[in-house]
């Protein structure tokens, strides 16, 4: 049990020495040069600033030792060892592998995997080649313009943000669209902007049973026949990313034209396998290569760097402390660069649905509290809308600012404004504004004087990327996936499962049932009448 680990106590304890006192103390401080020194890590072309939190170097001594008691190095090492870390599947989680050197020498439960994942980048390499460069045409020899991924969760999110991150105006290649939802206006907007003879399907499911990505692949086969492709034809305009060959065969794809990928990779964590396909289509093989290579330098780094370097570490111990010890319910992901928009709904689905559990490894309740809400939008927009409530509302949300060195855009004198923003907001909710210093800004109304205090002492963590490549987004999304692997440890949860996700999808297949005109099952009142209503809608019940 995490909270019976003698760090765990004396973080308790130690947590409530720190109430009622001000961050600006230590910054205002003669420590203050030194703090700033002090907690700021390096790695990988990534630098974090983390010492606007509301720690002490006795709070990360002992969020160290708690580290150390939780096990976090041995886990870690089981991790990259293949050794089946996810207890209730019983199957490793190896995405290391996905990014790795043939020198690296990874081992699924025992069994050497680089020969099979060297084998489905070449065909990913191939393939994306062929598309680019035309020599993949669609049944009436065209070339493919425009490529459309189905796939929801794990086989949408990284994918999608990736592809989304790497955008340049003017790019070659096929455009790459995504298809999600179940709603039937994604795939029809997406669809209607296309020519059938020059698209191309990715279905990307790791089950090949989804709901949702089963019911828009069949919807977009039929789109195609529509438009006039032949039955023949449709070989050349489908191609599936998954792990279940016979499903793929059932649906009518070839195996020849299936990217396998294997069940030791994580839906949440498949971005660097043949999921990827859409971002090697989009950016190229080499630019997908140099994601890879960005993520397997963090990987080095997180196997291989002392704890008080290791940025993984680092920002799972804030992170716990935060929610555990302080009581934050969120977390904001503020990305003060526009092609990372998508970036915080990637990490809510890394986080919530890694460590959005209660129940600890070994079946017994986790009283701490696990995963917080993680939320956010790019900055500044953030700051026209809910900043309001960062500064003065009354909910403790510490911030992950993210920004680059380099400018992304070209237009002259946006990236100063930008940064200066980003590192404005950061000193804002550090320092806030006292009542005094109101006064001394001339303000002499004093009934609006207690509206412009800000109270401060608002945590946040800058991270800095030299520039937004491939390389170094590869780096920040694997410290993303390891910073959450050691928030699980920490809490002693299973980061790699998601039994969460069963239940509503069990239930929804007899209501969908009744609302194709089944009779009516048992239901909660309050269901039971939402079903009633959308029947009526539908004409199907007398209202
Ligand atoms: O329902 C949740 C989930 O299983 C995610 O974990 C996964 O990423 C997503 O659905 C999609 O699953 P699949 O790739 O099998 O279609």
């Amino acid at each position: 049990m995490s909270t019976s680990l003698p760090a765990w106590q004396d973080l308790r304890e130690h947590a409530a020495t720190l109430r009622g006192t001000h961050m600006r103390e230590w910054f205002d401080g003669p420590d203050g040069q030194a703090r700033s020194d002090r907690f700021v890590a390096e790695a990988c072309g990534l630098t974090l600033d983390y010492a606007k939190n509301r720690i002490t170097v006795e709070t990360l001594a002992l969020l160290f030792q708690l580290a150390d008691q939780a096990g976090v190095s041995e886990r870690r090492d089981a991790m990259f060892a293949g050794e089946p870390v996810n207890t209730t599947e019983h199957r490793a989680a190896l995405h290391m592998a996905l990014r790795a050197w043939p020198e690296d020498g990874y081992r699924a439960l025992g069994v050497p995997v680089g020969t099979d994942v060297a084998a489905v980048l070449a065909q990913v390499e191939r393939f994306a080649n062929a598309l680019r460069g035309g020599a993949w045409t669609g049944f009436d020899g065209r070339a493919i313009t425009d490529v459309v991924n189905i796939g929801i969760g794990g086989s949408d999110l990284g994918p999608r943000m990736v592809c989304r991150a790497l955008a340049r105006p003017g790019e070659a290649g096929p455009r790459v669209h995504f298809v999600a939802n179940v709603d039937g206006s994604d795939l029809a907007q997406t669809l209607a902007r296309l020519d059938a003879a020059t698209t191309l399907v990715i279905v990307c499911s790791k089950t090949f049973t989804t709901l949702e990505t089963m019911a828009n692949a069949h919807t977009a086969r039929d789109w195609f026949l529509h438009q006039g492709v032949t039955q023949a034809g449709l070989a050349r305009h489908f191609v599936a990313v998954s792990t279940n060959r016979e499903a793929v065969a059932a649906f009518g794809i070839d195996p020849a034209n299936m990217f396998p990928f294997w069940d030791w990779v994580g839906g949440r964590f498949s971005l660097w396998s043949s999921v990827g396909l859409s971002i090697a289509v989009a950016a190229g093989f080499d630019r997908f290569r140099e994601l890879l290579d960005g993520a397997r330098t963090m990987d080095r780094h997180f196997a291989g760097a002392p704890p008080e370097q290791n940025l993984p570490v680092i920002l799972g111990l804030l992170d716990v402390w935060y929610r555990s010890f302080l009581g934050a319910g969120s977390r904001c992901v503020a990305p003060y660069c526009e092609p990372l928009e998508l970036l915080p709904a990637f990490l809510q689905q890394l986080e919530m649905e890694s460590n959005g559990k209660s129940v600890q490894l070994d079946g017994g309740t986790l009283e701490a509290g696990s995963a917080p809400v993680v939320w956010g939008t790019t900055g500044t927009n953030g700051q026209h809308a809910y900043f309001q409530m960062m500064h003065q509302g009354s909910q403790l949300v510490p911030v992950d600012f993210i920004a680059t060195l380099d400018p992304v855009s070209d237009l002259p004198g946006h990236h100063t404004k930008l940064l200066a923003n980003c590192f404005a907001q950061g000193e804002a909710l550090l320092r806030g504004r006292t009542a005094d210093e109101v006064r001394a800004e001339g303000v002499r109304d004093e009934a609006l004087v207690p509206h412009l205090v800000f109270e401060g002492n608002r945590p946040s963590n800058t991270l800095l990327l030299q520039r937004l490549d491939p390389f170094h987004l590869g780096a920040l999304l694997a410290l993303s996936e390891h910073r959450t692997f050691v928030q699980g440890v920490l809490w002693n949860i299973n980061s790699f499962d998601q039994w969460g996700v069963e239940l509503g999808k069990k239930l929804a297949a007899p209501i969908q049932r009744e609302l194709e005109g089944a009779p009516a099952q048992p239901h909660d009142a309050s269901t039971a009448a939402l079903i009633r209503r959308a029947c009526r809608a539908q004409g199907m019940v007398a209202s």
